[in-house]
């Protein structure tokens, strides 16, 4: 009798392990960033719902989009680059073009996004009515970065990890959200097709639940963010905001003036769970002040030319729409070391090893490129400035 008790106890505390396994984190074990959209960092700080919400986190104040319109943002957030992308409209990226899935996928960290009124887990398409839109759109693909990726899109179980707003409250109620999350509210709740308030009173009242005590039971990092600044003539600055039971009680309501960009996601993540990186503009970006202090990183600096930052509009690259601005994709830099302390993701290192010695514009200086600015390419062994 006891033994068979003894049996059902291990049997049972297995089975849970295994449907739980959580990859612990330097500061965090999960990530969830919401992505609202096209407002200008002055207008937002100030807005009722946001100043309620700015005392529960850290407010980043020196955040920059990387360019306009919406859609490069987003690939920009996962993937290191946009490859000159400047329009939103359908676009497909290589296979050999990694993202955030890959890094997580190497170190069984569970990853997903969530994207309001998609019509169907892993939906394709580029646009679909749903909840609110009149007949409107709702879901747009160009918020949804991950299906723009062969290497997402050729692999059916990763499509499968896109779903919508529906099946993200089904896992939160049932603790079963990945450790990564990405999140696009459709098109009037994330401020689009409406106003800043509609997006921020939105806001305030869908974290709501996520902030409650207890809400999960392990460390979690909420960053909601705007995809780019309303204003095209103004530098590309926008509110972003770190919330969640991650957030250090002793930092609540304080802010960080670190110079930041969407690629500190990436480099916030790699320092977290100590991942490797993608080779690309990933490299060098500034790591989240409170997560870089748990990771004992060091890396955060100053790049050249940030008290110029103006990211209003996109460098030539693969999908740029002036056939005249048209390059190719660049060669991941191979020779780097990231914030996760560890070199390029080795399948990005194999599929690229035949151009390694090729030119590059990533060098892990953290600097920022527009078309007005636009890279510069140099051999792939530079070291850091
Ligand atoms: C999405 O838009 C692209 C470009 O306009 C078009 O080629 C494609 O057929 C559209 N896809 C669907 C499913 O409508
Ligand atoms: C949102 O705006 C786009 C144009 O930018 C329009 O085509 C669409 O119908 C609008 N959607 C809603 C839900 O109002
Ligand atoms: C930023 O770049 C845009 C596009 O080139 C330009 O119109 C605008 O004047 C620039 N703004 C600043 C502050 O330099």
């Amino acid at each position: 009798m006891q033994r068979l008790l003894l049996f059902l106890l291990c049997a049972c505390t297995q089975a849970i392990t295994t449907a739980a396994a959580i990859v612990p984190g330097k500061a965090f074990e999960r990530f969830i960033t919401i992505w609202l959209e096209n407002q200008d960092f002055a207008k937002v700080v100030v807005d009722s719902s946001m100043v309620d919400l700015k005392r529960e986190g850290i407010m980043l104040t020196r955040y920059y989009a990387q360019t306009h319109p919406s859609q490069p943002n987003y690939l920009a957030a996962v993937a290191g680059d946009y490859f000159g992308l400047n329009h939103d409209d359908w676009v497909r990226i290589p296979e050999n073009v990694a993202t955030i899935a890959d890094l997580l996928e190497d170190k069984d960290v569970s990853w997903g996004g969530y994207f309001e009124d998609m019509p169907s887990p892993g939906y394709m398409g580029n646009y679909s009515d749903g909840s609110t839109g009149n007949g409107g759109w709702d879901y747009v693909r160009k918020h949804s970065p991950f299906v723009s990726f062969d290497s997402v899109t050729a692999h059916g179980e990763r499509l499968l990890n896109l779903d919508s707003f529906r099946a993200f409250h089904r896992d939160f109620a049932a603790k079963s959200l990945p450790q990564f999350v990405f999140m696009s509210p459709n098109m009037m709740n994330d401020g689009h097709n409406t106003t800043l308030s509609t997006a921020t009173d939105w806001s305030r009242e869908f974290l709501r639940p996520l902030l409650a005590d207890g809400a999960f039971p392990e460390r979690t990092l909420i960053a909601l963010t705007y995809d780019e600044s309303e204003d095209y003539a103004q530098p590309n600055h926008i509110v972003t905001l770190l919330l969640g039971s991650a957030v250090p009680p002793s930092l609540k309501g304080t802010t960080d003036d670190t110079f930041y960009t969407h690629y500190s996601i990436l480099a916030t993540l790699q320092a977290n769970w100590g991942l490797h990186h993608l080779g690309r503009y990933d490299v060098g970006a500034n790591v989240f002040g409170f997560v870089a202090d748990a990771a004992g990183y060091q890396g955060n600096r100053e790049p050249e030319g940030a008290s110029a930052v103006n990211n209003s509009v996109s460098y030539p690259g693969l999908l740029h729409e002036d056939p005249d601005q048209r390059t190719a994709i660049p060669v991941p830099n191979l020779y780097l070391k990231g914030a996760g302390g560890l070199g390029v993701l080795p399948w990005i290192e194999a599929a690229w090893s035949g151009a390694k010695k090729m030119q590059t514009p990533y060098d892990g200086s953290g600097r920022v490129w527009d078309g007005d600015n636009p890279p510069v390419y140099g051999p792939p062994t530079r070291r850091t400035v």
